[in-house]
């Protein structure tokens, strides 16, 4: 492998900690409790960093707000996967024009993918002169450095070096629930698929040491967490870069070994790097959710070389039928892009034919969006937004119908599900998830939330299970 992995040293940690005691001083002598708003876009990738800057902001004796009026520090943190993404952050930086003219003190930060591509960060600097803090995924770890140079220099701050990316531990993490808990594996991508912007703004790939990860999994079933989800680009290549190579399907056994009622869930895996031995691992390991997000973006071979996708539809399909032969209740979820650029027709017939095939429980769909440095984005691109406007909502009907039809399958059944928080749906008062990660509501007590409990299906739409306790 070209990139050697660089590990960051247990002191570079502790010296942005001591960082963050010097702020909690600071904020203290102030005089008055400091509020924080972190704002988080994309993917759980970013929802795992945000909890990260929110674990730093709590050392520096921040509390927590989600009204961007009374916060001192708004932290926005950005994805640059599609050019809608970018303009609803870039939309959501500008409003906060007002709420900085009201209060001049107020500390604008904005990290993320976005701002790793050197033309937003450009932008940034140029059109957005109420923007404090500009600072990538690999600067995330010194972000209490980069605040305090701001707080004390009063002057802008641009931390969005290009690196390979480096593996951290030991940044402390404020989780958002206390039932889920996000789990890093690894960071970045190196598989340049044609349209997706990731490796460029995340770097190379590079695993986290298997003892490290396990120790971090004990920790969360010992505070009482009940789902730890394993985050990665591509977890199927996890382990490749590490000096005893290790690989994706024994660190899930590793972490099914942790005692405890727990459940494990991972995502994404890629369709290139699927194995049988990953299968036969998830039937085998009893706290491993039999579910599978499993990207098949195309139904059609050429445009999946086009995409540079490395497997073909039959490939595909054979993994399909494989999992589903390990596991007959797998729930299977994928992403779809639309409109590639040049794919004609009758190839997109292909990929709703797949769809019709595979019957996915549920999937979410794209349409293409060209993204500045990647190969896709230079493509000739012949079909205009209105005629795949028509073919994403000939997928999106196919998509809705199959979940439909799968969710009344469930109806009549008696289910062990998480109850995880609460509802805002007409269903109930209570949100619980299924093995498969499908949503439930249902009514009880609140008290109920953490706990695994059975459940009859009474009911189902397109989006969600309704179920009696
Ligand atoms: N690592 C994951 C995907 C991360 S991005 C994987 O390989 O599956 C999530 C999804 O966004 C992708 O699966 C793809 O369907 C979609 N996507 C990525 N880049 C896109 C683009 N330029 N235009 C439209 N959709 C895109
Ligand atoms: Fe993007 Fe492909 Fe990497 Fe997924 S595997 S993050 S789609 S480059
Ligand atoms: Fe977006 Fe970055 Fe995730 S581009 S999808 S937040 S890895």
């Amino acid at each position: 492998m070209a990139y050697k992995r660089t590990e960051l040293t247990p002191e570079q940690i502790d010296g942005q900690l001591a960082v963050c005691a010097g702020i909690r001083a600071r904020n203290k002598q102030s005089g008055k409790a400091p509020l924080a708003m972190v704002d988080t876009y994309g993917c759980q990738q970013n929802e795992a960093d945000s909890e990260r800057i929110r674990g730093y902001l709590a050392e520096m004796g921040y509390g927590f707000t989600d009204d961007e009026t009374k916060a001192d520090l708004v932290v926005i943190n950005t994805c640059a996967i599609r050019e809608h993404a970018e303009m609803r952050v870039l939309g959501n930086v500008g409003q906060l024009t007002h709420t900085k003219a009201k209060n001049p003190d107020q500390i604008i930060a904005v990290c993320g993918c976005m701002v790793q591509q050197e033309h937003m960060a450009e932008k940034l600097k140029k059109s957005y002169p109420i923007v404090d803090i500009v600072f990538g995924p690999h600067e995330l770890w010194r972000f209490p450095e980069l605040l305090l140079e701001q707080m004390t220099r009063k002057k802008r701050v641009f931390a969005v070096d290009d690196a390979p990316g480096t593996v951290y531990e030991g940044i402390p993490h404020a989780r958002d629930s206390k039932v889920k808990a996000w789990l890093s594996i690894m960071y970045g991508c190196n598989n340049f698929c044609s349209y997706c912007v990731v490796p460029y703004v995340r770097g190379r790939e590079r695993s986290r040491r298997p003892e490290e990860i396990i120790a971090e999994a004990r920790q969360l079933v010992a505070e009482g967490y009940k789902e730890i989800t394993l985050l990665g680009q591509n977890v199927n290549s996890y382990g490749k870069d590490l000096d005893e190579p290790m690989d994706f399907a024994d660190l899930l056994r590793a972490i099914n070994d942790i005692p405890g009622e727990f459940l494990i869930r991972f995502m994404t895996s890629h369709p290139k790097d699927a194995t049988e031995k990953l299968f036969r691992t998830m039937a085998e390991c009893e706290k491993c959710a039999h579910q599978l997000h499993l990207p098949v973006q195309s139904g059609n071979d050429r445009v999946l070389k086009a995409m540079n996708r490395h497997y073909d539809r039959a490939k595909y399909l054979e993994e399909v039928a494989l999992a589903r032969r390990y596991m007959p209740d797998l729930v299977l979820t994928t992403d779809i892009i639309v409109g590639f650029p040049g794919e004609t027709p009758e190839e997109f017939e292909d990929t709703l034919s797949l769809v019709e095939q595979v019957r996915y429980d549920s999937m979410f769909t794209f349409i293409f969006s060209p993204r500045k440095g990647t190969p896709a984005a230079v493509m000739p691109d012949p079909y205009s937004r209105q005629e795949k406007q028509v073919w994403f909502d000939r997928l999106l009907d196919a998509a809705n119908r199959i979940s439909a039809e799968k969710h009344k399958e469930y109806e009549g059944k008696r289910l062990r599900v998480l109850v995880d928080g609460l509802s805002d749906g007409k269903g109930g008062n209570l949100s619980a998830r299924t093995g498969g990660g499908r949503l439930v509501h249902l009514t009880g007590d609140p008290a109920l939330i953490g706990q695994f409990v059975d459940v009859t299906i009474t009911g189902s739409n397109t989006w969600a299970l309704y179920g009696e306790l």
